[in-house]
């Protein structure tokens, strides 16, 4: 060869050569499918509820009318007197705690003159949503006092004054009574108002004043909002952990969550201020507050609808740590352990039971079989092992297979000595061996991306995982610039992959907060955003219903080998892999977070025969800024579709930006 050709074909070499020695190897994805090294829990993936965001009024509960019992700190707050010409008239707060002791406030009309019209006008929760041509249960509780108030004319109206529905309700009598009429939509309307204009002049007291769509989930009275909850039952979510969150704890101790006012007939149920009514002052929402309508019973019934095991987390005695931190003196506990030992009779015990007999009353004889049950929620010090010790100790000598969740404080980046603590207490887990130990992150995403070998090194004796609160900040803990865009949904992914992967190990997983009104949200990023007529699921809430449809039933080592790297703390390319054995299909997810397609060998090690058409379920978009709003709600939702695969080891290409998850018919040798 003459120098020249040879030094042709060298240049030819290298050209070939160049791109391949600077991309490096094509990563690759090693599946062991001879050997299962856990059982998935079924409860892997779950969901947490907490009354946040009017999560609960103004969202999953379906009422459509605000303070409908006039037990705001205002007691009209939400409300306004109504006066058209000639009307001559007022409106006084009766406290009638003789009579009403849960429920003490009614609201007492003095109608002189009718004049033109007299009446009240409810504001919803920012507006009510109302749909054409649905019909709304209206009630109300009335009691003549005096005189002649005939009736009350009901109207649902716009903004333009225009009247979207009617209806009227009356025949007042002497006694406390319900009244109840039907109304009809002619308009679909998302900030509708409801006015009551009172007929004649009189005394009337009026109490319980609400508006339902007829159109509940389930078409059950006192519901829930359809749209919102099939959005979580599309998840089939494996738990459902409630009702929080900080709210469980209270900002002191009388504003704490008490299980049993939330159950019983809706007029009987003791309402209280929500947490987050003030905790932001840059968020205030001085009309947040819990009517309980969505209560424990309600949050069972949801459970069982949802085939979701119930997971109530308690209040252990110490008031939200973030807040005043009030604690109840050791020797004044048993109340609150008592609390605990009554609601597992609530929900498991028989019907003839004392407080299994209430949860007959209310409509559901069998028991709710409820599993676990959390003491505390973001508790931490000595203070905590203290009463958790009583806790523990109440319970399990009564109900010893209860499975008991402990705490580990809150994310250890925002409270005060944060690891620290954690530490102390996963000693004292570690000896008190509770079933669970929950985890909370709240991180920028490159945490969750950085961070996909968090549980590699956990040891793999004592209490097991529960990481029941977790979500990608793109700006800041609670920071009110935080979006739901694709960049956090995906690291997040990428850190379930690493979650899954130690799946022997983290039990149970779920997303914080859940819902979120587009209107009177304190907390973002959120899973579910709605507004009074629609609701959607964010980016997050798609990565998190994949996990959640796709678990499989055993574990899988999975590795990634020669990923390419994002930069020198992250790489690229993430995944874990399940068998799912009742399918007979290797479940494989996959995260590429460079901007790259990735063209990747998959290895399924030790696999019998692999069927030649695989399913794949992609979630991607161009850019990690996009998400989901209410506007284009559909922007990152997943497709399917059917991919050859050719033998054990095959080549698979994954898109830039997304989450693959692949099912691929495999039988095991
Ligand atoms: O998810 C919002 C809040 O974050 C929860 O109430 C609390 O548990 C955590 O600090």
């Amino acid at each position: 060869m003459n120098a020249r050709k040879s030094g042709g074909s060298i240049a030819i070499l290298l050209f070939l050569l160049i791109p391949v020695l600077l991309l490096g190897k094509d990563p690759r994805i090693t599946v062991n499918v001879a050997k299962t090294t856990a059982e998935i829990s079924p409860e892997m993936y779950g969901i947490f509820f907490e009354d946040i965001n009017f999560g609960a009024d103004g969202g999953l509960y379906a009422e459509l009318v605000k303070n409908r019992s006039f037990e705001f700190d205002r007691p009209l707050r939400g409300w306004q007197v109504l006066k058209k010409d000639g009307a001559v008239g007022r409106v006084l707060v009766l406290r009638d705690d003789a009579n009403r002791p849960r429920n003490p406030r009614v609201a007492h009309l003095k109608i002189e003159n009718g004049g033109a019209g007299f009446g009240l006008v409810n504001e919803g929760f920012r507006g009510i949503g109302v749909k054409e041509g649905a019909k709304y249960d209206f009630s109300i509780e009335a009691k003549k006092v005096d005189g002649g108030i005939t009736g009350i004319t009901l109207k649902l109206v716009n903004d333009a004054g225009q009247t979207l529905a009617e209806g009227r309700v009356g025949g007042f009598e002497d006694g406390w009574k319900t009244y109840t009429c039907e109304l009809t939509a002619t308009a679909s309307e998302a900030k509708a108002r409801l006015e009551l204009w009172f007929e004649g002049a009189g005394e009337l007291q009026i109490d319980m004043v609400s508006l339902f769509p007829r159109d509940t989930w389930k078409g059950r009275k006192n519901g829930l909002r359809k749209d919102i909850v099939q959005l979580l039952a599309d998840m089939k979510p494996g738990f459902l952990r409630f009702p929080g969150g900080c709210i469980v704890e209270g900002f002191d101790l009388s504003q704490r969550y008490q299980w049993k006012n939330t159950i019983g007939p809706v007029n009987e149920r003791v309402q209280n201020i929500n947490r987050w009514n003030f905790e932001f002052r840059h968020r205030y929402t001085p009309d947040y507050y819990q009517s309980y309508g969505l209560g424990y019973y309600e949050f069972f019934l949801l459970s069982e609808d949802l085939g979701a095991e119930p997971m109530p987390i308690l209040t252990c005695g110490m008031a939200c740590q973030f807040n005043t931190g009030e604690l109840v003196p050791m020797d004044q506990l048993e109340e609150y352990v008592q609390d605990a030992l009554d609601l597992i009779e609530f929900a498991n015990g028989p019907a003839d039971s004392k407080w299994g007999k209430v949860r007959a009353e209310m409509g559901h004889p069998e028991p709710f079989n409820m599993k676990m049950i959390g003491i505390g929620n973001e508790q931490w010090g000595p203070q905590y092992i203290e009463r958790y010790k009583v806790f523990a100790k109440a319970l399990k000598d009564k109900y010893p297979d209860i499975q008991l969740i402990a705490a580990t404080g809150s994310d250890a980046s925002i409270f005060p000595n944060g690891a620290e603590e954690i530490a102390y207490l996963w000693e004292q887990w570690r000896q008190l061996n509770p079933e669970f130990v929950d985890e909370h992150f709240y991180r920028q995403p490159d945490w969750f991306i950085e961070n996909t070998g968090w549980y590699d090194q956990y040891p793999r004796k004592g209490p097991e995982l529960f990481v029941g609160e977790y979500a990608s900040q793109s700006v800041g803990v609670a920071s009110p610039d935080n979006r739901n865009i694709w960049k956090c949904a995906l690291y997040e992914a990428a850190f379930m992959t690493g979650m899954e992967r130690n799946a022997d190990l983290v039990r149970m997983t779920c997303y914080a907060p859940l819902l979120a009104h587009e209107d009177a949200w304190q907390w973002r990023p959120d899973m579910i955003w709605f507004d009074n007529l629609k609701a959607y699921g964010s980016a997050n809430y798609q990565v998190q219903r994949l996990f959640s449809l796709n678990p499989g039933t055993h574990l899988l080592t999975a590795k990634v080998s020669d990923a390419p790297a994002l930069d020198d703390k992250k790489a690229g390319l993430h995944a874990s892999a399940t068998l799912d054995k009742n399918a007979g299909e290797v479940i494989v997810k996959v995260v590429n977070a460079t901007a790259t397609p990735l063209s990747t060998e998959i290895d399924l090690k030790g696999a019998g025969k692999v069927g030649k058409n695989a399913r794949m379920i992609l979630l991607t978009s161009p850019s990690l800024d996009d998400e989901n709003t209410i506007d284009h709600p559909e922007k990152i939702v997943p497709t399917t579709s059917s991919v050859s695969i050719s033998g054990s080891k095959f080549q698979q290409q994954f898109a830039p930006y997304s989450l693959t998850i692949l099912r691929i018919p495999v039988s095991t040798k």
